[in-house]
């Protein structure tokens, strides 16, 4: 299961309606891919690109997040892959965030860097996002924390005071039945 198998199983459960990804890269990869109505896409390696109901700025998360964006129903964090970058990307857009939050790179295996910066070889890119993942988890809120193992570890987060919260079933096992895949459910994180 990737990361855009997650997003859209977590669109369309929720009823989602916007969608924010904070680093994009190429959108071919996931952002086109991601099906929601009302898309965008923050990354300042992308030249402005225009769709129907979607928009890629051109800008750091931090000068998105100065423009005072409005909330929005899902956001994907995958942008600094820092521990600074990724914790500021976390506790700067959980308050925006409507129904689910997810976050990619959130469990690194054997091959993938972990270092604090991107590796020159070309080798994937975890960085310190598990340890701002973790950090973030452990802190308290009104959220219910997943992590998919798949895809270099996809975590998820659900707004448990939203009005739409209740679409979702109540224990972590029937989630797992619901993806049809092998989730870890954090007990320390709950
Ligand atoms: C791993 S790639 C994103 C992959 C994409 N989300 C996907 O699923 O295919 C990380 C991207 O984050 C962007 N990035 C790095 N720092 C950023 C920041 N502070 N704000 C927004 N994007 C950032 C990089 O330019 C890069 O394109």
């Amino acid at each position: 299961m990737t990361r855009t198998d997650i997003l859209n199983a977590v669109i369309e459960r929720t009823g989602a309606r916007s969608y924010l990804e904070i680093g994009v890269r190429n959108p071919a990869d996931n952002f086109f891919r991601v099906r929601c109505a009302r898309k965008t896409g923050v990354d300042p390696a992308n030249e402005r690109a225009l769709g129907v109901g979607w928009a890629i700025h051109p800008m750091t998360s931090a000068q998105y997040a100065a423009t005072s964006p409005p909330p929005v129903d899902i956001i994907f964090i995958d942008g600094d892959h820092t521990a600074a970058g990724a914790a500021y990307d976390l506790a700067t857009f959980a308050p925006l965030c409507r129904l689910a939050l997810v976050a990619h790179d959130c469990w690194p295996g054997e091959g993938e860097d972990t270092g604090p910066v991107k590796p020159a070889d070309g080798r994937p890119w975890c960085g310190g996002v598990w340890q701002a993942w973790s950090a973030w988890c452990c802190e308290s809120g009104p959220w219910r924390r997943y992590l998919s193992l798949d895809d270099h570890g996809v975590g998820v987060a659900i707004r448990t005071a939203s009005p739409r919260a209740p679409r979702w079933p109540q224990r972590p096992p029937d989630l797992a039945v619901w993806l049809g895949s092998w989730w870890r459910w954090c007990e320390p994180w709950r």
